[in-house]
């Protein structure tokens, strides 16, 4: 294991981006919507950076095939929202944006609802991986393409406790799915 991204670095980069999201949402009316379970550290170190009124949501987990960390289309029953998002803006905090195909996916079903605007922050984004014509607001980290785990990132269940990120080694993928 590598690690990638230090427990310093992340508050860093975190930080940043709060400020970021800080600035550009300022009076306006914001509800944060966790996309499922890899979200939840994130979502929690977010809130306590964010100087401002907010409404929170979290999506509910799916599970996909094991190991792949890939689950199947994304198609979530919206009702499980507790508060209106209408006219307010909606930003989906993810732990990481890969393929994209989870966010874009989502916000269509999201704007069905009527919110002012739908954004997205993710806390580390893959290179070379985006198969979607979209990219996300605001971003913690660019990484290159491995296989990470730590700060409620899995795989197949294990290393969410991680505080730092770290990238998994062949071997390590291998071993953990056997
Ligand atoms: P996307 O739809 O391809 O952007 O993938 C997004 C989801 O795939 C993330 O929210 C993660 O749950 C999962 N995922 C993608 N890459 C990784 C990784 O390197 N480690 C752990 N989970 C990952
Ligand atoms: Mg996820």
């Amino acid at each position: 294991m590598k690690v990638l991204i230090s427990e310093n670095e992340l508050r860093q980069g975190l930080t940043r981006m709060a400020g970021e999201i800080r600035a550009h949402y300022a009076d306006k009316p914001l509800t944060l919507v966790g996309v499922f379970a890899g979200s939840i550290v994130l979502l929690a170190d977010l809130i306590r950076l964010l100087d401002l009124p907010l409404r929170v949501e979290l999506l509910p987990s799916r599970h996909g095939g094991k190991g792949t960390n890939k689950p199947s289309p994304v198609v979530v029953d919206l009702d499980v929202l507790v508060s209106d998002i209408r006219g307010r803006h909606v930003l989906l905090v993810d732990d990481i944006f890969d393929t994209g195909d989870t966010m874009w996916e989502l916000i269509p079903q999201l704007d069905e609802l009527g919110p002012e605007t739908v954004r997205v922050a993710v806390l580390l984004r893959k290179q070379g991986r985006c198969r979607v014509p979209r990219q996300p607001d605001f971003v913690g980290f660019d990484i290159p393409d491995a296989f990470v785990v730590g700060y409620g990132l899995d795989y197949n269940d294990r290393y969410r406790h991680l505080p730092y990120i770290a990238a998994l080694e062949p071997e390590e993928l291998r071993e953990a799915a056997s």
